[in-house]
């Protein structure tokens, strides 16, 4: 369960599309912001989400992917591992101990020890980690979205509410980039 494969793959078409996001990647002054990619399956939401990300590689982006499998759906915080996995050491460094314990705890990177983690504690945890590593434009990557497990999207709900799907200065799918 590493971050996901962003590499670059040949796109046929599409201009505007990646025009729409290579737009919205490039006005930095806007952030956070999202962009989201809906559509029936097989339309190509993966395939631009893939060329959204390699494109905010190539504009200097710290991209934290995910692309859950259905099964991951019903492991815990799955997709936060994913998100976080490649910058947590850097990332929950500085963080105040209950937010990196809870965090932690919650990508199994430390015993629980019988403490259920607060999920407000994992929230702020999650927020100060992307803070930390936002030395540069971040891009949260999400293929797939309705997978994202429920302990995230519970804690995404208000999010959610204000907008469709989820997402912070990303091409948005229900793949949402
Ligand atoms: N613009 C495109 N250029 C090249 N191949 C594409 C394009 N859009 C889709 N495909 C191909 O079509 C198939 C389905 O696309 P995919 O991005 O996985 O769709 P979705 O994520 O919407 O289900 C994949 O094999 C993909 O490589
Ligand atoms: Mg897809």
């Amino acid at each position: 369960m590493a971050g996901a494969e962003v590499s670059k793959s040949e796109v046929v078409g599409r201009e505007e599309d990646l025009a729409t996001v290579r737009g919205f990647l490039a006005d930095i002054e806007r952030l956070p912001s999202a962009v989201f990619v809906e559509g029936e399956a097989g339309i190509g939401k993966t395939t631009l989400w893939r060329a959204g990300a390699a494109a905010a590689e190539e504009l200097g982006y710290l991209v934290l992917s995910t692309r859950p499998a259905e099964a991951e759906s019903r492991i815990s915080y799955a997709a936060l591992s994913d998100l976080l996995g490649s910058v947590i050491d850097r990332a929950v460094v500085e963080l105040p101990p209950p937010q990196r314990g809870a965090l932690e705890v919650a990508l199994l990177l430390r015993d629980a020890e019988g403490r259920v983690p607060d999920q407000g504690a994992i929230a702020f945890g999650v927020l100060g980690a992307l803070r930390a590593v936002a030395d540069m434009p971040v891009l949260v990557a999400v293929d797939d979205a309705p997978r994202i497990d429920r302990h995230l999207r519970n804690g995404d709900r208000r999010r959610q509410d204000e907008r469709p799907d989820e997402g912070r200065r990303e091409p948005r799918s229900r793949d949402h980039l």
